[in-house]
């Protein structure tokens, strides 16, 4: 039976969300477990550092393979390890409607910008080429676009004048840290229901 305070994380490289979660889970800060952590791609570093913490790390390729035919792959890892809330990381793939259907309001993911800005890849050089003055980080719940479904919570960070798209990311990713295991925290207390798109909140158990 999927868990809800079972996570899976999905990854794609660097995977310092997956760290900073692992991190969080570790000083009991999130009152979760990590069941399983995949990575579509060899070689990715934070699937080297799961290993190396000792989680349940899988490599499962996507190169080659039908969009659905992977996510069926994915969606038999986290159910075989009862998986009740996925956390996509810097996994950098669309979600099939089968598998966004096979986790209803059960996935969740951060993107580097104040979407629905700047959806898509490089969102920091995005902001940056716009000329906001004001950028940010979101976690969202997934459906089957592109970097949509409703919002969980956001932070603001300003664009400063000598900000390049690297030090721009370093000051968003410093944030995005501290604001999905906050998101995560949020989803597991239970204490919300979405209207519409929108994420409201509510007393617990109300
Ligand atoms: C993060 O900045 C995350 O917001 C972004 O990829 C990076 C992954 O870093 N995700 C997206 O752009 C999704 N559209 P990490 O591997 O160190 O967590």
């Amino acid at each position: 039976m999927a868990n809800t305070h079972r996570l899976g994380i999905l990854l794609s490289g660097r995977g310092s969300n997956f760290m900073a979660i692992a991190d969080n889970v570790a000083a009991g800060k999130i009152p979760a477990e990590i069941a399983v952590v995949i990575s579509n791609r060899p070689n990715a570093p934070g699937l080297e550092e799961a290993q190396r913490r000792g989680f349940d790390a899988r490599l499962i390729p996507s190169k080659g393979l039908e969009r659905e035919q992977y996510d069926r792959l994915v969606v038999e890892a986290l159910k075989e390890k009862q998986v009740g809330l996925v956390c996509l990381a810097g996994f950098m793939r669309l979600l099939s409607p089968y598998f966004v259907s096979q986790f209803p309001n059960r996935i969740l993911n951060i993107h580097p910008a104040l979407l629905p800005a700047f959806p898509g890849l490089e969102a920091q050089r995005q902001a940056l080429e716009h000329g906001v003055k004001i950028t940010g980080c979101t976690v969202h719940f997934v459906d089957e676009n592109l970097d949509a479904g409703p919002i969980v919570l956001q932070t603001a960070i300003p664009v400063l004048d000598y900000d390049t798209p690297e030090t721009l990311s370093a000051r968003i990713l410093n944030e995005e840290h501290r604001l999905y295991s906050e998101a995560i925290n949020v989803i597991l207390s239970g204490a919300w229901r979405i209207e519409g798109r929108r994420v409201i909140r509510t007393e617990i158990g109300g």
